[in-house]
């Protein structure tokens, strides 16, 4: 399990995160949600420590991560899909899927036949590079990248963002494995709520750098997302 305990983080005078709460149970997708700048990505960068937070701790079951670098944390099992994918446009599918073998701890230096099982199209296009894939299998390049390092939690930050329909339901079938079979912490910023409706387990709403609502998905009402969601 993950949680954040009082987290708060500011970029000079624009504080992006305020004493943030949050527990994420392995084996269930929490999503994170709410309007553009709120906080969410500083949230995913701070978990990562990619950020280091002015207050609070990060904890991976009973142990605080929050003094470890960003590497560190990669290999105490935290993985990162960040926005907007990252991938390396001029490296080939399978030098880009090697990248994320570092973060593991045992040093294993073939991909793992399960990255390309969960995402096929991996191994087809194993030595394309990754700037000609399409924006859907760019994303599955990143979140095989992530899972190449063996990770108990994988944080994802908006990974439907541009992606066509067919992509994101493969996209949230994997989330879903990788939470029943693989018992994984998958943390998911998602501001698409059929897919939250549809995947998520539980859910937390930020505005303003703070947690403002959080239930079961199920439990996700008009009312709330009137409140906090809707444009
Ligand atoms: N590098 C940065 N420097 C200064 N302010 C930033 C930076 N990145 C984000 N912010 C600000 O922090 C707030 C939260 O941003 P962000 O975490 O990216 O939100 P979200 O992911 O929810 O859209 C916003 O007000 C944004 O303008
Ligand atoms: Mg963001």
């Amino acid at each position: 399990m993950l949680s954040v305990d009082n987290l708060s983080y500011s970029y000079g005078a624009v504080q992006a995160l305020r004493e943030v709460r949050m527990k994420m149970q392995s084996g269930c997708i929490t999503c994170i949600m709410g309007r553009n700048g709120v906080g969410k990505t500083t949230l995913i960068k701070t978990i990562m420590g990619v950020l280091r937070s002015s207050a609070g701790a990060v904890w991976l079951g009973e142990r605080n991560v929050s003094s470890l670098p960003a590497n560190k944390r990669a290999k105490v099992g935290l993985a990162w899909v960040a926005q907007g994918r990252m991938i390396f446009p001029k490296l080939t599918v399978e030098e880009n899927l090697r990248v994320g073998l570092q973060a593991r701890p045992d040093k294993l230096k073939n991909i793992p036949d399960e990255i390309y099982e969960l995402f096929p199209v991996l191994k087809q296009m194993s030595h394309r590079m990754g700037g000609d894939l399409s924006g859907g299998q760019q994303q599955q390049l990143a979140i095989g990248r992530a899972l190449a390092g063996d990770p108990k939690v994988l944080l994802l930050d908006e990974p439907t963002e541009g992606i066509q329909p067919n992509i994101i339901q493969q996209i949230g079938e994997v989330l879903r494995m990788l939470a029943t079979k693989r018992n994984m912490t998958i943390v998911l910023v998602e501001q698409y709520l059929d897919f939250v409706r549809q995947f998520g387990n539980a859910f937390y709403v930020m505005n303003r750098g703070r947690v403002v609502a959080q239930g079961e998905a199920s439990e996700l009402s008009e009312e709330l997302i009137n409140a906090h969601l809707s444009v």
